[in-house]
C-alpha cells in the first residue's frame, strides 16, 4: 500500500499558523477554480478554526479568495440546531459566512437538528446532487480543513466508534459513547476522496497527540486522523510551535 507521507509546516505562533494556513487555502481555492471552476471545501468544527475563520473574512484574505465559485460543506456537525452555541455551522457562520453573504445554494451545512440517521443519508445526497451539477466525474473536495482531537479524533471519527468502519457512505451519524449523543460526520471514504487535506492544530494541549501520530508513523492507523490518507491527495500539517513541542522541527 502506497504510504502517505504529509508535509508539515511549524508556525511559532496562533497568528503565524493562521496566517500560513490561509495562503494555503487561498492556493488550494484559487488553482481548483482555474483548473474546475469551482472550490469544494469542506470546514473543521471545534474552536481551533474559529480565528482562522475570523482571519478569512479579512479584506486581505476575503478579496483574494473566488468565493463565488467556492461551495462550503462541513466536515462534522454537532447533532444540535443550527443556532445552537455547539454548532459547528453557527461558528462558521458567525466567523465568517455571515461577512460573505453567500447565496444558500452554495453553502451545504449538516442538518444537526433533524434525526441523525436520516440528516446523515441527505447530507449524502446533497454531497452528491452538489458534484453531479459541478459536472464532477468523481465525487470529492478539493480541500479538507481538519481539527485534531486530544484522542487523535478528527471531524466526528472518534476513537473506537461505528463510523471508523465505514467504507462506502459519504456520511455517517455516529454515536460517541463519551457525549452520549450522536454526531454528524464525513466518513474516511468521503475525506480520502479530498484532494488536498490540512490538519490545523495549535496548542500545548495537543502536543502528546501529535508526538504518538508523528511517532507512530510507521506502524500507524492507531488514530482516526491517521487514516485520512487520501488516495490521489496531499496532507498538510500545519501545527504552531505548542503542539509540536515535542517533536523535532523549525519555526516558520
Ligand atoms: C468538532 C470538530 C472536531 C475538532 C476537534 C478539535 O466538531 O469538534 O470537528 O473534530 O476539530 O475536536 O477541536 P478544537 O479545535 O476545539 O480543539
Amino acid at each position: 500500500m502506497k504510504i502517505l507521507i504529509p508535509e508539515v509546516a511549524y508556525y511559532k505562533d496562533h497568528t503565524s499558523l493562521f496566517r500560513g494556513a490561509a495562503e494555503k487555502f487561498v492556493k488550494a481555492a484559487n488553482d481548483s477554480v482555474e483548473m474546475q471552476g469551482y472550490f469544494f471545501v469542506a470546514l473543521a468544527g471545534g474552536n481551533t478554526p474559529r480565528d482562522f475563520y475570523r482571519l478569512l473574512a479579512k479584506p486581505e484574505w476575503r478579496e483574494r479568495m473566488p468565493w463565488e465559485k467556492t461551495h462550503i460543506f462541513f466536515g462534522d456537525e454537532r447533532c444540535v440546531p443550527p443556532d445552537h452555541s455547539d454548532s459547528n455551522y453557527r461558528m462558521a457562520r458567525e466567523a465568517l459566512l455571515d461577512d460573505l453573504a453567500l447565496p444558500d445554494e452554495q453553502i451545504h451545512r449538516m442538518a444537526g437538528e433533524q434525526e441523525p440517521h436520516a440528516a446523515a443519508v441527505a447530507y449524502e445526497r446533497e454531497i452528491r446532487r452538489v458534484c453531479v451539477e459541478a459536472g464532477m466525474k468523481r465525487v470529492g473536495l478539493d480541500l479538507a480543513l481538519l481539527g485534531l482531537g486530544t484522542d487523535g479524533h478528527t471531524a466526528s471519527l472518534f476513537p473506537g466508534t461505528a463510523a471508523l468502519q465505514e467504507k462506502i457512505k459519504l456520511a455517517a451519524a455516529n454515536y460517541v459513547e463519551k457525549f452520549n449523543s450522536y454526531r454528524l460526520t464525513m466518513t474516511l471514504p468521503m475525506l480520502n476522496r479530498a484532494f488536498d487535506v490540512i490538519f490545523l492544530v495549535a496548542g500545548e494541549s495537543k502536543a502528546d497527540v501529535v508526538y504518538e501520530i508523528f511517532k507512530a508513523h510507521n506502524r500507524r492507523f492507531q488514530y482516526p486522523a491517521e487514516l485520512v490518507q487520501p488516495k490521489s491527495g496531499n496532507v498538510y500539517w500545519l501545527l504552531d510551535d505548542a503542539t509540536a513541542s515535542k517533536l523535532q522541527g523549525r519555526s516558520m
